[in-house]
């Protein structure tokens, strides 16, 4: 349509990074959603130099679309350990040494050798520890050529999607996290020998208060949780067992297809997350950044 013969300017894509009016020399991020409930893809961005009015955006989007991916981001472990403490303290992981000189790096790394892969059920990072993780950092510079995908579950939608009346029932419980049973295993599987090392343990509400954003969020993961205090352990089991299978519901779903430098930023309270080892005996290869959180409340 045009106005007095003079065509109507196009909108601008959703998906276009648009310039800044002022310097017209940087385009300012875009955020494309990947499903209605959660994740988006973010462009126009350099992660090797995040500018303070990108960060405001890679913030705001985290905050609303739980966990962001970024493409063809070749950056060094310098920047992406710079990216992670501008939301705050990295922390090393209680399981895993880190990598040379970074104890707040983890590699995640699986090829024809390995026995398990990380991260191969739902769960939030390190939710045992006092003050579980606020979010992580992953990127993957060597993937398969297919699979290694992860899926991400956006635990604001498993809570309102549950009946009022379990909603009622778990507001106000608590339930034990315990790294032991998960870490010893991993351990045993990969022959290592942690020499008898105490893990993290800590009692967390079944359904937390997200700091920033206010909203109610599950947060108990098969991983970790191992009951729900003052329940005989067969309530505690039964509820366990239901909210375990809810998280993975496909509609709370979103699924990343990695690429070699693909990042992915998730929001680790309101979110969990699954990697998929269906890839073997090919390699899928990267390193993990994990910020420290708040005792959740
Ligand atoms: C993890 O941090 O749990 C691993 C995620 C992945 O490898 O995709």
């Amino acid at each position: 349509m045009s106005i007095g013969g003079v065509p109507e300017p196009r909108p601008i894509a959703a998906s276009a990074p648009s310039f800044d009016i002022l310097t017209m020399s940087r385009p300012t991020p875009s955020v494309d959603p990947v499903t209605p409930v959660i994740g988006a893809e973010v462009r126009g961005v350099d992660l090797d130099h995040v500018t303070d009015a990108d960060f405001r955006v890679i913030r705001d989007a985290l905050m609303s679309r739980c966990v962001l991916f970024f493409r063809d981001q070749d950056i060094s472990i310098a920047s992406q350990k710079a990216l992670g403490a501008r939301f705050g303290e990295l922390v090393a992981h209680p399981n895993d040494p880190g990598v040379d000189g970074h104890p707040e790096v983890m590699p995640i790394h699986a090829d024809e050798n390995s026995v398990r892969a990380t991260g191969e059920q739902w769960h939030s990072d390190v939710s045992c520890d006092p003050r579980p993780p606020m979010g992580s950092i992953l990127r993957m510079h060597t993937v398969p050529e297919t699979g290694g995908d992860t899926l991400f579950s956006n635990m604001y939608a498993a809570y309102e999607a549950l009946s009022e009346r379990m909603r009622t029932l778990l507001d106000g419980l608590t339930a034990v996290h315990d790294g032991g049973p998960y870490y010893r295993e991993v351990n045993r599987l990969i022959g290592r020998d942690d020499g008898g090392r105490a893990y993290p343990s800590a009692e967390h509400p079944v359904v937390r208060i997200h700091p920033a954003t206010g909203r109610k969020a599950l947060f108990v993961n098969q991983m970790f949780t191992q009951y729900i205090v003052g329940l005989p352990p067969a309530e505690s089991g039964a509820i366990l067992g239901f909210l375990f299978e809810h998280v993975g519901r496909p509609d709370f779903q979103c699924r990343f297809r990695w690429r070699p430098n693909s990042v992915a930023m998730w929001d680790n309270r309101c979110t969990q997350h699954h990697a998929i080892w269906d890839y073997w005996p090919a390699t899928r290869s990267g390193y993990r950044v994990t910020i420290r959180g708040e005792a959740p409340a």
